[in-house]
């Protein structure tokens, strides 16, 4: 059996894992911190101190390797959670750099305050290419994506504010740089008043992990929160069948 954990502040991760269960079978344990979401907007050091508590309970399961399916953590804590549990940990953020070198013009950026601050993407992508990087934080989103608003007015009236730089100038491409926004991609698109290229890190995710597959996978997921509402956005991002189970750590 190989055993993969897959985490994130809360639902956003779930993006990231159904790409892995469609894939690459194994047994997957996932923790959403949604109780605790967001991060993105919180300071560094308990960001740091929240994600080794996520590995910490996680490690409970035999975990032969980790994918950090959050931007924000990614950017942050992967070198301190690498160092401290020697395991691997695959940073969905190498995943988005990957998928976004592949394309040519220039980009916008959108994510959480601190992976928009961290400029992993401006950077790695200006350095490695002739293209220019915007950036735009997007601290309402992950609440409201939280809450169940995947759709609707308010929805529209933040990514209306959102993309606004994107609709001035036509940017040919955008990382959705937060695991959140996959969910809300059709409101993104609708929002948009051009065509433009959306790179979501997620896609062949699988492909870029090196395990060993099992014959069948099996999906565990552990939510510090469990309402009505996530339920219906964890049913409406996953095809498969999973065994959840609340967990707060
Ligand atoms: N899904 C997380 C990410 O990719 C959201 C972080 C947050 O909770 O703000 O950055």
């Amino acid at each position: 059996m190989t055993n993969i954990g897959v985490f994130d502040s809360g639902l956003g991760g779930l993006t990231v894992l159904k790409e892995l269960v469609a894939n690459k079978k194994a047994n997957y344990f996932y923790f959403g911190d949604s109780l605790r979401a967001p991060y993105g907007s919180r300071p560094k050091d308990l960001i740091i101190e929240f994600s080794d508590q996520i590995v910490k309970f996680l490690e409970n399961y035999n975990i032969d390797q980790y994918v950090i399916a959050c931007n924000t953590i990614s950017t942050l804590a992967t070198d301190y959670l690498e160092e401290k549990y020697n395991k691997a940990f695959y940073p969905i953020t190498k995943s988005g750099l990957e998928n976004a070198l592949a394309f040519e013009g220039d980009f916008l950026v959108l994510g959480t305050q601190t992976t928009v601050e961290s400029h992993f993407y401006k950077n790695n992508i200006e350095a490695n290419s002739t293209s220019f990087v915007y950036e735009t934080a997007a601290p309402k989103l992950v609440n409201l994506i939280e809450d169940g608003v995947i759709s609707g007015e308010k929805l529209d009236k933040s990514l209306e504010e959102y993309l606004k730089i994107a609709n001035e100038k036509h940017i040919p491409n955008i990382i959705l740089g937060c695991t959140h926004y996959p969910i809300i991609r059709e409101a993104i698109e609708k929002n948009l008043t051009y065509k433009a290229n959306i790179i979501n890190p997620a896609d062949n995710i699988a492909s870029k992990l090196n395990f060993i597959e099992d014959n069948k996978s099996y999906v565990n997921i552990f939510m510090s929160e469990i309402n009505e509402k996530n339920k219906q956005t964890i049913d409406k991002i996953l095809a498969c069948d999973y065994k959840l189970k609340l967990k707060e750590i």
